[in-house]
């Protein structure tokens, strides 16, 4: 573990950056980055843009694919994840906007969408580099517990804690945060090549401990990253204290 939650969000946007700049300086592939939303990566958000902006790296050569979307919220609705997206990386940085993938929430056919984005996603050559929060119970994107650990992307019903959790992005009212989302699933994210999980806060600290020195099971469905063979989960102190 890093001490803060700050060192862990510099350490790892630095660890990105170190990677898409190593990566086929040729630019014959672009680098394929997977993103996550939620309050634990918006800190290495500020110190990409910061590392964008001292000349340090171009994401002008960067596709990305983010975890997971909301069903139904509308369009530019400010706690979608697309929104949150432009807001806290994406309007600063040089990535071209068609670079840009997500799961769209208001999509007719959302089962036909799951379908196209894993499609989407191996048109690319896979993902290389996957960045993952995790929830208090241990899921990952919103691989709710009891998701299949071969599970592709879905439409995933969120449970009644997820909600509780996120329903401070909506004025605190669990009743306007969406009963639905879509959602990558397990197997899609440990196909990436490496995946990085981030975790800050006592309160991510029974899901490190499950994470780390629990069985591989699928109630606590960030512990198949125990079966990825180059994952790496960066925690402050407080996440780890239940190590
Ligand atoms: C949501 C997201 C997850 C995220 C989790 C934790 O459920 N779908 O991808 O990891 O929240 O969010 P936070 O970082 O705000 O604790």
């Amino acid at each position: 573990p890093l001490q803060t939650s700050e060192e862990t969000a510099h350490w790892t946007a630095r660890y990105i950056v170190n990677r898409i700049n190593k990566f086929n300086p040729t630019r014959e592939r672009p680098f394929v980055l997977g993103l996550p939303t939620g309050g634990t990566p918006v800190a290495t958000y500020k110190e990409l843009i910061r590392l964008y902006s001292k000349g340090e790296v171009s994401f002008k050569h960067v596709v990305t694919f983010n975890m997971d979307e909301y069903v139904g919220l509308p369009a530019g609705h400010p706690e979608s994840y697309r929104q949150f997206m432009e807001e806290q990386l994406f309007s600063h940085i040089d990535l071209p906007a068609e670079n840009v993938h997500f799961l769209n929430g208001n999509a007719e056919n959302l089962e036909l969408e799951c379908q196209s984005y894993e499609e989407a996603i191996l048109s690319y050559g896979g993902i290389e580099l996957f960045l993952g929060g995790v929830g208090r119970d241990g899921h990952i994107a919103f691989n709710e517990p009891g998701s299949s650990l071969s599970s592709r992307s879905r439409i995933k019903t969120l449970t009644e804690d997820t909600r509780r959790a996120n329903a401070r992005f909506f004025d605190g009212d669990i009743s306007q945060v969406p009963k639905l989302a879509l959602t990558m699933g397990v197997a899609t994210l440990l196909d990436a090549r490496e995946v990085i999980i981030l975790a800050t806060g006592a309160d991510k600290s029974r899901a490190v401990e499950a994470a780390v020195e629990g069985s591989v099971n699928h109630l606590w469905t960030v512990s198949a990253m125990q079966l990825h063979p180059k994952s790496i989960m960066v925690c402050d102190d407080a996440a780890t204290m239940e190590l």
